[in-house]
């Protein structure tokens, strides 16, 4: 039983990431299919993409590293939130997959929201926390390889397989999370989606062009939720899709574009996986120090957008 306290926040304790154990190259693909080296880096700036393994098999690799690097026991976590849009099974949901191979005894739920789904995640477990949980272990996990078609040059070079979690423990006051927003425009279900049992149908350019709205609206309204202004991001945390729709959107919201952190060169798409990915980069390259205050903002089909500001804090280290 846990009691509501809304005086809860929280703070991230513990990350960890894992990826799909083969490497796909640029040229691998030109291999296959007509297309180039040249033309995917300039287009998109993915270098190579990594794929294979499963959605659970990768969540609990990455789920374990953010519970070791946290602290915790197993039984130290009250609920586990899996954001995922290419889960194991239609029925049950992949989580509790994850919450059985990790030794978890929390519930355990799967939240799709395709590439938003970890901010998503995020938010909803830091409410959990002021609902009285201490501990929630929030996962972004997706095999996008398994519903990339293959033969389809305009899709198949852009994903990729991987894993990034976290967890988050409850402190009293507010918290690390200062703003967010949640966003959906289901009218645009036709420019990305994939049907039960299908692969990905993608309308590329018009999903580029509502993307870079997307992601600017949503940062906007977490940036003024927080009360803060764009001078006050120390680093942006963006959806990994592609390089360029990074860099117009750190035009819109006048950020440095040295300020977005970029996985994706090695990554390609993720998905759901592609900020906590990137998170881990910005945590363990060093950079962040205490103080900072990060963006976290992504896009997905649906069409669903999300984002977060998190000030780090000494804490956090
Ligand atoms: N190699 C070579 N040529 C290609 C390739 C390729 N891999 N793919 C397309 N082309 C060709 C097209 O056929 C077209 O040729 P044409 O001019 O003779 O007709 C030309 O290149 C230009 O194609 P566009 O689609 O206009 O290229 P664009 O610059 O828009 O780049 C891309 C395509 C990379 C897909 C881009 O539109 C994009 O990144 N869109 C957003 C994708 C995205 O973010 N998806 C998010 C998924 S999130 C989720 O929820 C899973």
């Amino acid at each position: 039983m846990s009691e509501i306290n809304g005086n809860y926040g929280g703070r991230i304790t513990g990350w960890g990431i894992a990826l799909g154990s083969e490497t796909i190259t640029n040229d691998d693909l030109a291999s296959r299919m007509d297309t180039s080296n040249e033309w995917i880096l300039e287009r998109t700036g993915i270098k190579e993409r990594r794929i294979g393994g499963s959605t659970a098999g990768l969540a609990v690799q990455a789920g374990q590293d953010a519970l070791e690097m946290a602290g915790c026991k197993a039984e130290d976590i009250d609920l586990l939130i899996l954001a995922t849009t290419t889960p194991d099974d239609q029925i049950p949901a992949t989580s509790g997959m994850v919450q059985h191979e990790l030794g978890l005894t929390c519930g355990a739920m799967d939240l799709n929201a395709a590439c938003s789904g970890f901010v998503y995640s995020l938010v909803t477990g830091f409410g959990f926390l002021k609902l009285g949980y201490k501990r929630v272990l929030i996962i972004g996990s997706e095999t996008l390889s398994r519903v990339t078609d293959w033969e389809d040059r305009s899709t198949a070079i852009l994903f990729g397989d991987g894993a990034g979690a976290v967890v988050i423990e409850a402190e009293e006051g507010n918290g690390c999370l200062l703003g967010w927003n949640l966003g959906c425009e289901g009218s645009l279900r036709d420019i990305l989606y994939a049907e039960v049992g299908g692969k990905i149908i993608m309308a590329g350019k018009e999903v580029f062009r509502k993307a870079v709205i997307a992601m600017t609206d949503s940062a906007k309204s977490s940036i003024a939720a927080a009360g803060l202004s764009s001078n006050d991001i120390s680093y942006v945390i963006p959806h990994q899709a592609n390089i360029r729709i990074i860099e117009s959107a750190m035009k819109r919201l006048g950020i440095a574009e040295n300020r977005a952190v970029s996985v994706l060169q090695k990554t390609g798409n993720t998905s759901s996986a592609s900020i906590p990915i990137a998170l881990f980069k910005a945590l363990n390259d060093g950079r962040v120090k205490s103080g900072d205050i990060l963006l976290l903002v992504g896009f997905g089909a649906g069409m669903t957008s999300a984002s977060a500001i998190i000030q780090w804090s000494e804490s956090n280290e």
